[in-house]
């Protein structure tokens, strides 16, 4: 079979290795044959070496990317097979033993993609425990942008509330950062609930495709720089419940200025870099100002993974994939995304449903 694998050394040096399918699958194991691979800004940042000194640098060439679905071929026994069966649909968690509750350093010790191998492969064995059923209705190109993108906007809009109890209703309004994998998925989630959305992007054309997906307000961020005040002239001067955070460093003190009293900011990404020398102490005035919460997300586990697959099921929600490239196009696939190119997500097909 074939993987791809990186020495975390840059796109270009990505190559393809020849390798024997796996053989040897534990009792608490199953083996997938991979159909669809989505990526995440997290996989680019990994393959360009951006997350070494994290954990060991692996010496042997890696599979990177961290996001799948595909369909069980063997259950090892007795342990896997009271949940899975042959033929089963699945998608790969990223943390596989984080089932339920805050994300923990040993959820990251075993996350897919760095430091553990990860998916970018023909066939690849997954813990029994680390998959979720893929919902009827759903393809294998659209349930593998589910994982990281997906589950992370769920949890930005819902961290705060009980399993099936999501935030619903228009008087909830949330900001979404530009029109990448997290935010796409945002706003489609808030559409189906129903919440007030507000989408910046740096693009008219890709503002129009998120009004065509249920956008309440959009705002251009190149046109209009100081975009917090274009978010208090659309509410009235109240600001956001919600802040979908996918920009980092320089978006944060705006987005300070356009949380509304009370409201939180889910700070989930670094889109505008990973430097924390800013001002923080006036970010932290402000939020007492506004009696705001500022909230770390990291991705999410389990349990509200599927609790967020019953909404797409509920709701008929189709994650939007923007382009869907073959498994020898891996590269161009990274490149494609890296360079911002996409509204939504990129996917790779690695076999035939
Ligand atoms: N904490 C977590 O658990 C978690 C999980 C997933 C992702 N992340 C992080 O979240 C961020 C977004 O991830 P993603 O997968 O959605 O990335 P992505 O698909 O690569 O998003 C790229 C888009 O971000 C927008 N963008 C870039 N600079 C911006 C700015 N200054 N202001 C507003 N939007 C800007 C652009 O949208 P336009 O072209 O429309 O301008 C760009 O197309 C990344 O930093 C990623 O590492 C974190």
């Amino acid at each position: 079979m074939k993987q791809w694998v990186t020495l975390m050394d840059g796109i270009d040096r990505l190559q393809v290795q020849e390798v024997p399918e796996p053989i040897d699958i534990k009792e608490d194991e199953v083996l997938v044959r991979i159909n669809a691979v989505a990526i995440n800004h997290r996989d680019i940042k990994i393959i360009n070496g951006d997350f070494k000194g994290r954990y060991a640098t692996p010496t042997d060439p890696m599979v990177p990317t961290s996001d799948a679905s595909g369909t069980i071929v063997k259950v090892g026994r007795p342990a896997a097979a009271t949940k899975w069966r042959e033929g089963d649909r699945v998608l790969g968690l990223v943390r596989p033993t984080h089932l339920t509750g805050p994300t923990r350093s040993e959820h990251h010790a075993l996350g897919l993609g760095f430091p553990q191998p990860g998916v970018l492969t023909e066939y690849r064995v997954f813990s029994a425990s680390g998959l979720v059923q893929i919902p009827q209705g759903l393809s294998f190109e659209e349930a593998a942008t589910l994982p990281i993108a997906a589950t992370t906007a769920w949890m930005a809009l819902n961290w705060d509330r009980p399993i099936d109890r999501p935030v619903r209703g228009p008087q909830t309004v949330v900001l979404l950062q530009g029109t990448g994998g997290v935010s796409i998925h945002a706003l489609q989630q808030a559409t189906a609930l129903g919440l007030t959305t507000i989408v910046t992007s740096s693009s008219d054309e890709k503002l129009l495709k998120a009004q065509e997906l249920g956008a309440t307000h959009t705002v251009n961020y190149n046109t209009t720089p100081e975009w917090a005040d274009e978010v208090l002239n659309l509410t009235q001067g109240k600001g956001a419940d919600i802040i979908v955070e996918t920009g980092g460093p320089e978006t944060m003190p705006q987005s300070v200025r356009a949380v509304a009293e009370g409201g939180v900011i889910s700070a989930v990404g670094v889109l505008t870099g990973m430097t924390e020398e800013k001002p923080q102490l006036a970010i932290g005035l402000s939020l007492i100002n506004r009696n705001a919460v500022l909230k770390g997300i990291n991705i999410g586990p389990r349990d509200r993974v599927e609790e967020m697959m019953r909404l797409y099921q509920q709701e008929d929600i189709h994650p939007i994939i923007n382009r869907c490239f073959k498994f020898d196009g891996a590269k161009d696939a990274l490149t494609y995304m890296k360079d911002g190119f996409h509204f939504g997500k990129v996917v790779i097909k690695v076999n035939e449903d």
